[in-house]
Parts: structure tokens; sequence; C-alpha cells
């Protein structure tokens, strides 16, 4: 059996980036992973859904834009299964050996989509999320955002096929886009909002700047 306490994971530090499709997150991700390994820290990468082999299954699943059928529980679970098998196979041994985990997307990701712009309500995707994490929270999430009108200027300068979550309404990418701003009110102390929309260097000496802090806090 695994009994995990809440918030406490031995000495690594896990890492989160969250924000709108077409932030730059995922490029901020990359930088970050850089400057990290350059100063020497053993960093462990990688995104949801996904991460393992059970996890990229399971996104290639909930991703399908042939399943427009599907139930927002269904969403929900299939988003909470891919980060359960996440935690336990590789996120957790990483944060055990020390180890800086970075991950693109986390369970923010789920509160916002799911319980904010399918309506399942924040407290309900939460609950099954900490069944599914075993209560584990992000030490620090940086929330890279940018307006809905800035996201779909820069989806259209993008090409290729739309997957069922970007082929949503425009309604639901407004609530979405929303959710990010009341997500980093609900959890001051753990998310920092950070202005997407500035050029991609400032965006990354933002983040740098605060992740250095943490990692001096924590080796104090
Ligand atoms: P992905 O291609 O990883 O998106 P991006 O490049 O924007 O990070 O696709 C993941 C999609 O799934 C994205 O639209 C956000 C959504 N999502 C949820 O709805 N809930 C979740 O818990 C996660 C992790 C992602």
């Amino acid at each position: 059996m695994r009994i995990f306490i809440e918030g406490i994971h031995d000495m690594g530090l896990l890492i989160t980036l969250e924000g709108p499709d077409g932030s730059g997150k995922s490029l901020q991700a990359d930088l970050l992973e850089k400057r990290l390994q350059a100063e020497g820290y053993s960093v462990v990468r990688s995104r949801e859904p996904g991460g393992t082999p059970i996890g990229e299954a399971i996104r290639d699943v909930i991703l399908n834009p042939d399943f427009q059928e599907m139930d927002s529980m269904t969403e929900a679970l299939l988003y909470a299964a891919s980060r359960a098998q996440h935690v336990a196979q590789k996120i957790r041994p990483a944060l055990a050996e020390g180890r800086i985990v970075l991950l693109d997307r986390f369970l923010d990701s789920s509160l916002i989509y799911q319980g904010i712009g399918r309506a399942l309500g924040i407290e309900t995707v939460e609950a099954v999320n900490r069944f599914a994490t075993g209560g584990l929270w992000p030490d620090i999430t940086f929330m890279v955002y940018i307006n809905f009108e800035e996201g779909l200027r820069r989806k259209k300068a993008q090409k290729g096929s739309l997957d069922r979550m970007e082929a949503q309404q425009e309604a639901f990418h407004r609530k979405v886009n929303e959710g990010y701003l009341t997500l980093t009110q609900r959890y001051p102390d753990r998310i920092v909002l950070i202005d997407g929309a500035r050029s991609v260097q400032d965006v990354h000496q933002d983040i740098w700047d605060r992740t250095q802090k943490m990692l001096a806090e924590r080796d104090s």
C-alpha cells in the first residue's frame, strides 16, 4: 500500500508550468530545464497527459478527435488516471532521489479545464486528483498567461489539425482562459502569474529569478 503525507516529498522539488495553448510554456520549460542543468541540477522533464507509456496511451484516447461523445467525468478520470501512473512511476521516485521534476502541465490543468471549463467543480476535481496523486502538490507553479485574443492570434499562425480539446467551442476556451486567473487567485502562495505576452527572454528571466529564490530557500 502507498502511504503519502500531503505536501511532503523528501528533498526533491516539483515545478510545474501551466498556461493556455500558445502561451509558450513548453518553450519556457525547455529554457528552464537547460538553465537548471547548467547550474548542475538533475532534472526530470515530463508532460501531461502522458509521461509514461500507459499515460501516453491514455493521452491518445483523451485527445482523439473521433471521441466527440466523451463524457466530462470520463475525461476528468482519464486525465487523473494518466496522472496516477505518472506520479507512481516517475514523479515520486525522482523526488525521492532529490531530483527536480519539471512538468509541462499537471493537476492545475484538470482544475481549470475539467473543474471550471467542464463545470464539474474545482472541489470535485481536486478530490479525484487527491486520490490519484496521494495528495502530491507542486512546490511552485508558473502560470504563463496570455489572454484569449492573444491565444487566438497565435493559434491562427500555427498549422496542423486540432486535437479533441483544441476543437472545443470558443465558449469553452474563453471559460478556460478565465479559469487560469481564477486558479492563480485561489493558490496565491504556490502559483506565480507570469505575463506570457512579453519576449521569450523576459518571461524566462522572471521564471528563473523565482526558481533561484526557491532553490536558495530550500538549500539554506
Ligand atoms: P497538449 O498538446 O499537451 O497541450 P499544450 O500543448 O497546450 O500543453 O494537450 C493537452 C490538452 O489537454 C490541452 O488542451 C489541455 C488539456 N488538459 C486538460 O484538459 N486537463 C488536464 O488535466 C491536462 C493535463 C490537460
